[in-house]
């Protein structure tokens, strides 16, 4: 059964490690995240943006399917359905349609718009048992259509978005969706102090988890970053051994082109992908 994200990022928060929020594409991507997030005793997050559910054919899709899936599959760890940076009308639609968890990106209202918007947001979702992530501060990049100027949160605003009573809060502190340019600063951990010295026990997310080095991440997590996403990184890796296997000639050896065996090395990269970062989040094991 799916869960909300509030009981594993309480824990999380508590015991200073992350969970990860790993996207999901289409049902192979799906199912090697529920797959390592078992083997690895790991609560997991899985994150649909409004383009990826779309193109899986809705939130009503999506949901049918992981719930099968965890039946199927017998996923006994912790699992939450995250719709990842929605609109408005998405929140209210995937609370609707099943998802046990959205994230409502309102920051590119005003700050008062943004509250709210958030608190009806809010009010529906406790009324279902449903967590709620709000931003403060634009992430960096594009995350599937939706572009973030990558401006700094300003911790004053995380604090009064955080006592809306939302269960995580992402807050931008130079961190940017996709590859990371040549010569990106870094993360700004004088202000991810501030906030979580603001927040308190507020679980913090860290958007752009692809290609922050390990290091950064650790400490980051010493800060209050209780929730790392995850979504460049699986697809570069799933891409990179779907295009090993065309190029070996594979697909064109005796059923080589059946797409469960050429979408299996992709698979297998994923799961690497994913089971590394649960170690570097330090999510192994805590189910
Ligand atoms: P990356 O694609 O940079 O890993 O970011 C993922 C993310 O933050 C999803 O919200």
């Amino acid at each position: 059964m799916l869960v909300s994200a509030k009981e594993m990022l309480t824990k999380a928060k508590a015991g200073k490690y992350a969970v990860g929020q790993f996207n999901i594409n289409n049902l192979e991507w799906t199912k090697a995240i529920l797959l390592t997030a078992q083997e690895c005793n790991s609560p997991v997050i899985l994150g649909v943006s409004e383009g990826a559910a779309k193109y899986m054919c809705g939130f009503n899709t999506v949901a049918g399917m992981v719930n099968g899936m965890l039946k199927t599959l017998n996923i006994t760890v912790p699992v939450a359905l995250h719709l990842d940076h929605g609109s408005y009308d998405a929140a209210l639609q995937a609370m609707e349609d099943g998802f046990s968890s959205v994230m409502f990106d309102g920051s590119h209202y005003g700050i008062e718009e943004n509250i709210e918007k958030t608190k009806e947001i809010i009010r529906i979702a406790n009324e279902k048992g449903i967590s709620v992530e709000a931003e403060v501060g634009a992430i960096g990049g594009e995350e599937d259509g939706v572009i973030g100027g990558g401006e700094v949160a300003d911790p004053d605003e995380c604090k009064m978005i955080a006592d809306l009573g939302v269960t995580m809060l992402a807050a931008g502190i130079g961190n940017i969706h996709g590859v990371y340019p040549e010569n990106w600063q870094g993360l700004n951990f004088e202000v991810l102090a501030k906030i979580q010295e603001k927040t308190g026990t507020m679980p913090l997310v860290l958007h752009g988890g692809t290609g922050i080095p390990a290091e950064m991440v650790k400490k980051a997590i010493t800060l209050g970053v209780s929730k790392v996403n995850v979504n460049t990184e699986c697809q570069l890796a799933f891409a990179a051994a779907t295009r090993k296997y065309i190029e070996d000639g594979k697909d064109q050896q005796g059923k080589g082109f059946d797409p469960r065996k050429l979408l299996a090395p992709g698979v297998e990269a994923i799961k690497e992908t994913v089971k590394e970062k649960m170690e570097l989040f330090g999510s192994v094991g805590k189910a």
